[in-house]
């Protein structure tokens, strides 16, 4: 074939893919105002789980020390009514053993790998030891077949975290490596109840990333806690209890909340607390992927409904019931004015503002997407992992990061190992409410962030996207602390993503 047609033909392809990675977004993009005829739903039609029946396993304690064990396993769940797909597990479900800990606790996870490739656990948002942090060839070696590891961290900020696997995550976590890791500080006696929703989206024919040119828009099954539709069980609440829900994406996609029309306060982001958090009502609650939201409200006097509000309809596979026994009411309001947004709400978290200092290293990543044959990559500075240069930084440095989206097409979730940061600015304009600290940001096309960090932690720490297809396609880098090197054990060789 000549040139000149292989040329135009590539471009036609090119065009055809494209538009379809389109219509996969569009389908996907927030919600509209053009509304989608609401799923009705019967509260009978839910039932209540007993909560062991989630929280299979209990840790042994010993003095200040808490024990899981974990396995990684095969497993089949039934994810919706009649479909059942091959999953991969901590502890035989999706999602795996909730870990929940006190601030303070040593805490002590042993690890046996049971499935026929490598894993490895990485505790996303927490601030652990390097050599903890379940990266393979970067932080540890994977965890072969039959291996085992122990991992061992102290708590020390309080909230809602989450781990999964980091090897070869864009499949391991889309078949269900991955579980909450709740930290519970001193509020948690001020609450009546407390839910963890894991959001995540999966297949009915049970295709596991890489997802190629559509993404995860293929996925047609919502899941909370790795159910969809009536399988999804409802959880109890009773008039006037102090309620708190944590929401934690473990998708791909930004999952847009509707708690029906109850006032509610955000109380923490990615982990953080929230200092004196607002009543918030009638606004879809955002979560993107990688993080994580915890509300709390006062129950009402009825039951209610929390719907996923996408266009799309997976989204009538998500919906999540609140029952009140005592009660003979229930609301499903879906109207909403509007979606909640973390900039210039007012929130701040608890850390001091970093945003008069003066930074020792500012860099600057520039997010995009290409062609490379025929699959995408996903680029910083024109560039795809590992043929990137780390962010170096000196212990107890200042470190200023603008992130900039010259990608029309894809969100890209942000999210830095080992730290918080605090979230500058956005396009332009300083967030002047308070300090936001995260670990996970949502890059929407176009937009531009600047974000500051404390170089507290010595390693060598992933920055990567948490659309995991993204990651392993090449949107990945490292901060990389001066005079630390990776230890010779490990073999550099392994997939880090
Ligand atoms: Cu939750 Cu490196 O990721
Ligand atoms: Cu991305």
């Amino acid at each position: 074939m000549k040139n000149i047609y292989k040329a135009i033909l590539i471009l036609l392809i090119a065009s055809v893919l494209g538009s379809c990675s389109m219509m996969g977004m569009m389908n996907r993009s927030e919600p509209t105002s053009e509304k989608r005829q609401r799923k009705e739903v019967d509260i009978n039609q839910f039932s209540i789980l007993p909560i062991d029946d989630t929280f299979y396993t209990r840790p042994q304690i010993e003095g200040d020390k808490i024990t899981y064990n974990i396995v990684a396993q095969k497993t089949k769940q039934e994810v919706s009514s009649g479909i059942k797909l091959n999953l991969y597990s901590y502890n035989g479900t999706v999602p795996g053993q909730e870990i929940r800990v006190k601030v303070g606790q040593q805490v002590e996870v042993n690890l046996k790998n049971e499935l026929d490739q490598p894993v490895t656990i990485h505790w996303h948002g927490y601030p652990v030891p390097v050599d903890m942090d379940g990266v393979p060839g970067v932080t540890q070696n994977a965890v072969k077949p039959g291996e085992s590891f122990q991992y061992s961290f102290t708590a020390t900020v309080p909230g809602t975290y989450w781990y999964h696997s980091h090897y070869k995550s864009a499949e391991q976590v889309d078949l269900g490596l991955y579980g909450a890791l709740i930290v519970e500080g001193d509020r948690q006696t001020e609450l009546d109840r407390d839910y963890t929703f894991i959001l995540d989206e999966m297949n009915s024919k049970g295709k596991a990333g890489p997802k190629g040119m559509m993404g995860s828009s293929n996925d047609d099954l919502f899941t909370v806690n790795g159910k969809s539709g009536d399988l999804i069980s409802a959880y109890e609440i009773q008039t006037g209890e102090n309620v708190r829900l944590r929401f934690i994406n473990a998708g791909y996609i930004t999952h847009y909340m509707n708690l029906g029309s109850i006032e509610y306060r955000v109380v923490a982001v990615d982990g953080q607390a929230v200092m004196d958090p607002q009543i918030i009502q009638n606004k879809l609650l955002p979560v993107g992927p990688g993080e994580r939201y915890d509300v709390e409200f006062t129950a009402p006097d009825s039951s209610f409904f929390i719907r996923e509000m996408i266009n799309t309809p997976a989204a009538d596979g998500l919906i999540i019931p609140l029952i009140n026994r005592t009660s003979k009411k229930t609301l499903d309001e879906t109207e909403y004015d509007g979606i909640f947004t973390l900039i210039g709400s007012g929130i701040a978290t608890e850390y001091a503002s970093l945003a008069s200092n003066k930074y020792d290293q500012e860099y600057k990543m520039v997010l995009s997407h290409g062609m490379k044959g025929m699959g995408m990559i996903y680029t910083i500075n024109g560039r795809t992992y590992p043929d990137i240069d780390p962010l170096d930084v000196k212990r107890g440095d200042i470190i200023k990061v603008t992130l900039e989206s010259k990608d029309m097409m894809f969100d890209h979730p942000m999210h830095l190992h080992g730290h918080f940061f605090q979230v500058l600015s956005k396009d332009g304009s300083p967030v002047e409410d308070g300090a936001i600290f995260k670990d996970t940001l949502v890059v929407k096309p176009g937009e531009k962030y600047e974000l500051a960090f404390i170089a507290n932690n010595p390693g060598e720490w992933m920055f990567h996207c948490h659309d995991l297809n993204h990651a392993s396609s090449g949107m990945m880098t490292s901060v990389l602390y001066d005079g630390y090197a990776i230890p010779s054990h490990i073999d550099q060789s392994q997939p880090s993503e």
